[in-house]
């Protein structure tokens, strides 16, 4: 049964939770109706939302992607148990003083393995990547991923990530040219994948296009 410990995020969309099920650490995390939206549409984008972070995390846990795994999924009451992941968000790693920036370079290479297994991400924060205490980068939070994603999509993740680094990480020089470089650098395992440079190269005309724009 699942035995509450401490909530770990109160956020807008979704509370997180701390404990343990089956004497298993894990986290619950429940979905709540946002009472500015129109009550039925509410309902409709929260089983939706949870729907696909289910889809997306089972098939990422089938082809060993680093991210959480999906213990128990509860509709009715619009809540998941994922797996703990031991460790703090890139956020705060970046924040902390023994940073060595090795992470960004990783996080490049496993955003692109994300890509490549057919997966867009579609809110890449550094509050949604988390680093265990073994220093391993883990994915979070898919609510808004898409299976199958366009060109579009993939830069899109880029972007998100270089307006959170830009905002959020302005100290950390060159970060997200880390990111991309990790990115081009992965390893290939799927052939029939969108290449890294496309991508690239769609992420820099999004990049420019927002810039022009202001
Ligand atoms: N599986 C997990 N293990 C440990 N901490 C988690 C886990 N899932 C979420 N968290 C913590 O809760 C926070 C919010 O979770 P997240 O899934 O990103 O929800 P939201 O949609 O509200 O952003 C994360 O930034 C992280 O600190
Ligand atoms: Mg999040």
């Amino acid at each position: 049964m699942w035995k509450p410990d401490k909530v770990l995020h109160e956020g807008a969309e979704a509370t997180v939770t701390a404990g343990s099920w089956l004497g298993r650490k894990a986290v619950l995390k429940s979905r709540r109706a946002r009472s500015y939206r129109h009550p039925d549409l509410d309902r409709r984008l929260t089983r939706q939302r949870l729907a696909v972070e289910a889809r997306v995390l089972s098939r990422l846990s089938s082809v060993g992607f680093p991210s959480p795994k999906l213990m128990f999924l509860d509709q009715r009451n619009s809540s998941m148990l994922l797996s703990k992941i031991e460790g703090m968000t890139l956020y705060d790693l970046l924040k902390s003083v023994d940073y060595s920036g090795d992470e960004l370079f990783s996080l490049g290479s496993l955003i692109r393995r994300l890509h490549e297994t057919g997966i867009s991400h579609g809110d890449l924060t550094t509050h949604n990547v988390m680093s265990t205490n073994e220093g391993d980068l883990h994915l979070i939070d898919f609510g808004l991923s898409r299976q199958s994603p366009e060109l579009e999509h993939m830069g899109l993740d880029l972007q998100v990530l270089r307006e959170c680094l830009g905002a959020s990480h302005s100290e950390i020089d060159g970060a997200i040219d880390r990111v991309c470089k990790g990115y081009m650098e992965a390893q290939s395992l799927n052939d029939d994948a969108e290449s890294a440079e496309n991508v690239i190269e769609r992420f820099r005309k999004i990049a420019g296009r927002v810039r022009y724009h202001g």
